[in-house]
């Protein structure tokens, strides 16, 4: 895929093809890693509940709008948002969606090199190690490696991206998506069944409004912009891809069941697993935030026959899974240095590059050698990652939402889904979403992860 004039641009073969390519951008750490620590952290059930209402709602209307703007456009975000209109606003909009991609990408990169340590801690042999209760503390503390696995995984995503052999990142994917789907259903079996693992299976789908709090908004609905790849233009640019007689609606929805799917198993093989092998520390352990992932998966595959072939497939297939989400991040930032700035494959390449590796090195070192550094309280992962997906998006989402209400009208958007016949059965849900709902609840959230972070309010 390449960014072309309209006339020679690009285009998926079918239906298949984009929901394969946007649920391969789609399924990644957000899926995997992220959205089962931030169940755990907040309010188990009653977080999945709150993140399906909003997949179903607000994530499908955003879906449906930048995939129609795309279509319509032929362009990436920043000159499809020009498309509509001249203001000032409406460049900011284009921006803001475009700058995302480029805070995202460098701590994708980090986690993705923790992924990549546990690889090779597998293929080493070392099942027993990798399960000890301090592993994940002792590595994070060493910046020197931490560091080192993020150049790895960091460099193997801008190679991809240099040599633009997407294709074959993507034929692998074809295969690795359904292998990590039969392995995930494994081990979450494989999770649910241990013994005390059933408070966890509760925990995770049975909402209690006990453990609601407003966080669990806030958190689920920048999950759902990062797990979707939406609020941030990527679906502008690939609904630019898609050919005019795909239905949109329907590829939304596979889309949207694929990657919700995969959150939900990830989930189940996770969070049982807190409560079967941390005991009396499993409150703690829902605690612990980035790392989850990386202390209970290690107990699990120390815990059972064949643990390291188990190992080695589970992080292989979450390594090729970052990676061509981390190659669909890094892409669309070189396409935006590429068209807006004119600048050369080979130029744009090294911009990313050179973006990546700075404000990942900040990432990665900031668990160690800059740990005493903080911004309003947090690491700088934790700030990039909070800057991203509690700020930044939410205002793109917003722009988006304007630049439909004003310029590209609900019927200019129904006339895209609808051509040639397309369905566009939930058009209630999504007039009604947009016209009512979406600016004012987007605002509310922004206005309160601000407050919440400037110690004004506490959620
Ligand atoms: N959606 C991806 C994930 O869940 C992350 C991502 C965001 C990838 C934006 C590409 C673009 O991991």
């Amino acid at each position: 895929m390449s960014n072309q004039s309209s006339a020679k641009r690009a285009t998926f073969s079918g239906r298949l093809g984009y929901v394969l390519t946007t649920a391969g951008s789609a399924v990644g750490l957000g899926n995997i890693w992220r959205f089962p620590y931030l169940a755990a952290k907040y309010g188990g059930g009653i977080f999945l509940l709150v993140y399906l209402i909003l997949v179903l709602t607000f994530g499908y209307t955003l879906i449906i709008s930048e995939t129609a703007i795309g279509r319509m456009t032929r362009k990436s975000p920043i000159s499809a948002f020009a498309h509509f209109g001249k203001g000032a606003g409406y460049r900011f909009g284009g921006w803001i969606n475009a700058v995302i991609p480029m805070i995202i990408g460098p701590y994708y990169c980090v986690i993705g090199g923790w992924v990549v340590r546990y690889l090779a801690g597998y293929i080493g042999g070392g099942v027993q190690a990798l399960a000890g209760d301090n592993f994940f503390s002792e590595f994070i503390a060493n910046g020197v490696s931490v560091e080192g696995w993020f150049l790895v995984f960091a460099i193997c995503t801008v190679v991809v991206i240099f040599f633009g052999v997407q294709k074959g990142v993507e034929k692998v994917s074809r295969v690795m998506m359904p292998a990590l789907v039969v392995l995930a259903i494994v081990v979450a079996i494989y999770s649910v069944t241990r013994p005390g693992a059933l408070a966890g299976v509760k925990y995770f789908l049975i909402p209690d409004m006990k453990h609601f709090s407003w966080m669990t908004v806030v958190s689920a609905l920048g999950q759902m912009f990062y797990s979707l790849s939406c609020a941030m233009g990527i679906l502008i640019t690939y609904g630019s891809y898609m050919e005019k007689d795909v239905s949109i609606e329907k590829s939304t929805s596979e889309v949207e069941l694929f990657d919700t799917g995969i959150a939900i198993l990830a989930g189940l093989m996770i969070i049982p697993a807190v409560f079967a092998f941390s005991g009396d520390s499993a409150a703690d352990n829902l605690q612990a935030g980035p790392s989850l992932m990386f202390i209970t998966m290690p107990k699990i595959f120390g815990s059972m026959g064949l643990g390291t072939a188990i190992g080695i497939a589970f992080f292989l297939l979450v390594f090729f899974a970052a990676l061509t989400s981390a190659v669909s991040l890094a892409e669309t930032c070189a396409s935006t240095f590429e068209d807006e700035l004119h600048m050369s494959r080979k130029m744009a390449t090294l911009i990313v590059t050179v973006l990546y590796i700075g404000l990942g090195t900040l990432s990665s070192l900031g668990f160690n050698v800059l740990s005493g550094v903080t911004i309003l309280g947090m690491d700088f992962l934790d700030f990039f990652d909070f800057l991203s997906n509690s700020i930044m998006m939410p205002i793109a989402a917003i722009t988006t939402c304007i630049l439909v209400l004003r310029s590209v009208t609900i019927d200019g958007i129904t006339a895209e889904v609808t051509l040639g016949g397309a369905p566009f059965k939930r058009k209630k849900i999504y007039t009604f979403i947009l016209k009512y709902l979406s600016i004012l609840f987007l605002a509310v959230i922004l206005g309160s992860s601000v407050l919440n972070v400037l110690g004004v309010i506490h959620m």
